[in-house]
């Protein structure tokens, strides 16, 4: 125990609390008349200031030693502004359980926590509550790219050290962390005499909600994010419903489960968001919905491979669990808790990574108009019916890649995407036997990998490398190091990869361990090659882009590419509303934004369900450090439209969301990192909406040259989608404005502060 070194200055009695205060390093001892000891120590150092970094650490720490005489049951952590209580309980039968509140009202009733095992009796009851500490933490950190500059990252902490009473006598820890936006909790399972691995079957926390909420969710698939939300009450919530979408033949929902972050609002007009942060070593997390009770119970994604779900070595600690608990919609957005759950960067200098714009031979395929495969004989814009029918056109040919280059350095877009220019695209989609089949070295004939990266050089445009796996890990495993060093010869330091198709070998699935393992793998080889990746059919963001920033950005929802070939109409004009608070809340996201030709005309069966102003809007509303801009370079000719997305910034001072409820409508401001720039987007969904935008959030005393790109009169994304007008303004602080957007619209505007 530690060791008391200080004179009493005096003493104060509360019912059961004695506490003595004093002087020197530990400052006051409290004493309960039930429990030993209960020295309060606190320290409050400046630890460092760096040129990248300041953090301020203050800390203060509580400690509860419980005797072995007494049980104590119960304990509480709160929020640095005391509005969020998390309270920490063992029933009488020693079963562990957690509650939370927001300003004195339960949004959280008392539920369970455990694990179930392989070979072992199951963790859920007959702890005691060994000793319980508190401690407070605060920092200031600084995200090398983001939707901000300085995070905010203070939190008070409660730690629990439990045992169980009989039997294997096993300990377990739970650490939980409360913030202003929201709580975080995790387990770990401390090194033990008796166990040094565990196979958890599965594990069994428990969020028991007040009430029939209303959640926007989508399925809990354990192959596959790119769903279109829902909007239902709990009690009408059904994700079997959603086992056979004809273009997703990868779809695994094993139960009626929601995968994270699901979104919910209260009748109390409270929004919740849970979620998980720092995905290491572990299986996903889905929640099963009891409809009836209001309850969601952690369901991790499996391995019908190995048998179970997470097999680790002690010591060990899952990922967070997370909540964000807001009043308004726009706080779900606004709050960093996923990243402030994360550790640290790892990966010391990252001036390699570049947040940009960037363009692709991508649309066109998704079109229809070329082909990855050399042949021309394959094509995405047949999904539906296996991808076999192409245009005898092959996209990435040294040729086009240069077309491509000119359009992109003559707009200051920075990067290009090319997919299709490597050997195995004759045999993806549609194919079980992929393992062996895609060669991430060698070029088709038709494309001269050299000359394209030096053109780009010449003309100031890098080359982002497609690495798509079709769901074969283990092949991209074998090839990690000729593949990596090919980047790193040619001076490529980004690549966006992909996992289409079912996971070979069978019986994994994208979102359980063993795939978790697969992408930290990639990660962390590519940091290694200073490369940053962009990956497609991913696993969920969980903030590990604090601790690898070279984790920049992915897809994992449904993109733009499903308007495209979607056999369903696309996305509905609700879509990207409800994404906003959602998967947005996750990390950024690759959604390739930016298509002028909305109507598609290679695709007389679908169509883009936006204006052309929310194409625009979504360079804002919509988060990523990489963002395309996916239209063909000629559908951009002609267009004034085009000078947004020339000037829209990428990387982020500071993002204040202004308004929005999940599924109607959301606007963004951002300032642009080193510029002083702002920009604001706005969505709505299939409503024709106004909306007043205060700029109260500009600095005082610049008057900013602005161009507002709005809805036309006559827009509408169905029947018009193209009509837009551009307004020039001079906006200063404390000025308003209201925009109109068109069902389906938006709006965008850039601020320049000018000299
Ligand atoms: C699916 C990705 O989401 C898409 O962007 C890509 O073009 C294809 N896979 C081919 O890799
Ligand atoms: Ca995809």
């Amino acid at each position: 125990m530690t060791q008391l070194n200080c004179a009493v200055l005096g003493l104060v009695s509360v019912g059961p609390w004695q506490l003595f205060v004093s002087q020197g390093r530990f400052c006051s001892v409290l004493l309960h008349k039930n429990y030993f000891l209960i020295p309060i120590r606190s320290f409050h150092s400046p630890i460092f200031t760096s040129m990248n970094t300041i953090k301020i650490l203050s800390a203060t720490l509580l400690l509860i030693f419980f005797g072995a005489c007494s049980s104590p049951k119960e304990t509480t952590v709160k929020s640095p502004d005391g509005r969020i209580s998390i309270r920490f309980n063992l029933d009488d039968s020693g079963a562990p359980g957690y509650s939370v509140s927001f300003n004195g009202k339960e949004v959280i009733k008392p539920s369970s926590m455990g694990f179930e095992f392989k070979g072992q009796e199951a963790m859920k009851g007959d702890f005691e509550l060994l000793e319980a500490s508190n401690s407070m933490f605060s920092e200031k950190w600084e995200m090398p790219w983001g939707e901000q500059r300085v995070v905010d990252n203070t939190y008070n902490q409660l730690t629990v050290k439990l045992k169980e009473k009989k039997g294997a006598k096993r300990s377990l820890l739970v650490h939980f962390k409360a913030y202003n936006d929201g709580i975080g909790f995790r387990y770990e399972f401390p090194e033990q005499s008796g166990v040094d691995s565990l196979i958890i079957m599965d594990e069994l926390t428990q969020f028991n909600l007040t009430g029939d909420h209303t959640a926007y969710w989508i399925p809990g698939d354990w192959d596959i994010y790119e769903h279109l939300y829902h909007k239902t009450k709990l009690s009408q919530l059904d994700a079997t419903r959603y086992r056979d979408h004809p273009d997703l033949k990868q779809t695994y929902i094993p139960v009626n489960a929601v995968n994270t972050p699901v979104t919910m609002k209260t009748d109390d007009g409270l929004y919740l968001s849970f979620h998980e942060a720092n995905l290491t070593d572990y299986a996903g997390m889905t929640l099963k919905v009891d409809t009836e009770k209001f309850s969601l119970t952690s369901n991790l994604v499996g391995s019908d491979r190995l048998g179970y779900k997470v097999k680790r070595a002690l010591p060990f600690s899952t990922p967070w669990r997370t909540i964000q608990i807001s009043e308004t919609a726009g706080g779900l957005i606004d709050s960093r808790l996923i990243v402030n759950l994360n550790e640290p960067n790892k990966l010391s200098d990252v001036s390699w990574i570049h947040p940009m714009k960037y363009v692709g031979i991508w649309w066109e395929m998704h079109l229809g108009n070329s082909t990855w495969d050399y042949q021309g004989s394959q094509s995405m814009s047949t999904f539906a019916e296996g991808g076999k029918t192409g245009s005898g056109i092959h996209g990435a040919t040294t040729e086009n890649a240069k077309r491509y280059i000119d359009f992109a350095a003559a707009n200051g877009i920075k990067g290009l995407l090319v997919e299709g220019w490597n050997i195995g695209w004759d045999h993806w989609i549609g194919f079980d036997d992929r393992e062996g089949v895609f060669d991430f070295v060698t070029c088709y004939p038709d494309y001269n990998l050299e000359e394209v990266v030096n053109y780009g050089k010449e003309k100031g445009v890098e080359l982002i490398m497609h690495n798509e796996t079709s769901a074969a890990p283990r092949t991209y495993e074998q090839q990690l190091d000729t593949a990596y060093s090919l980047m790193k010869r040619y001076g490529i330091h980004a690549v966006k990869t992909g996992y289409v198709g079912k996971i070979i070998p069978k019986g994994e699935y994208h979102h359980g361990q063993w795939m978790v393992n697969h992408f930290r793998k990639v990660l962390e080889h590519a940091a290694k090659n200073q490369v940053a990746v962009d990956a497609h059919e991913p696993i969920k963001a969980t903030g590990i882009r604090r601790t690898y920033p070279n984790a920049v950005s992915r897809e994992g929802l449904r993109g733009q590419e499903w308007n495209a070939w979607a056999s369903d109409g696309g996305n509905p004009p609700e879509h990207l509303s409800i994404v906003a608070f959602t998967r947005m809340l996750s990390g950024p996201i690759d959604f390739t934004p930016g298509v002028f030709e909305l109507t598609l005309k290679p695709k007389p069966n679908n169509q883009i369900n936006t204006t052309l102003a929310q194409q625009l809007a979504l360079y804002v509303v919509i988060y990523s450090p990489i963002q395309m801009a996916c239209d063909l370079p000629e559908n951009y000719e002609g267009h004034p439209a085009l000078q947004f997305i020339r000037d829209v910034g990428v990387n982020w001072e500071q993002s204040i969301t202004l308004d929005g409820e999940p599924g109607d409508f959301v606007a963004i401001a951002r300032e642009e990192r080193g510029t002083g720039n702002w920009f604001v987007g706005g969505i709505t969904d299939e409503n024709e909406r106004e909306i007043k935008i205060d700029f109260d959030f500009l600095p005082e005393g610049v008057v900013f040259k602005a161009q507002v790109y709005k809805d036309g009169p006559n827009a509408h994304y169905a029947s018009n989608p193209g009509d837009y007008v551009i307004e020039p303004d001079n906006i200063r602080k404390g000025d308003s404005r209201t925009f109109r957007m068109a069902p389906g619209g938006g709006f965008a505007i850039s601020l320049m502060k000018g000299e």
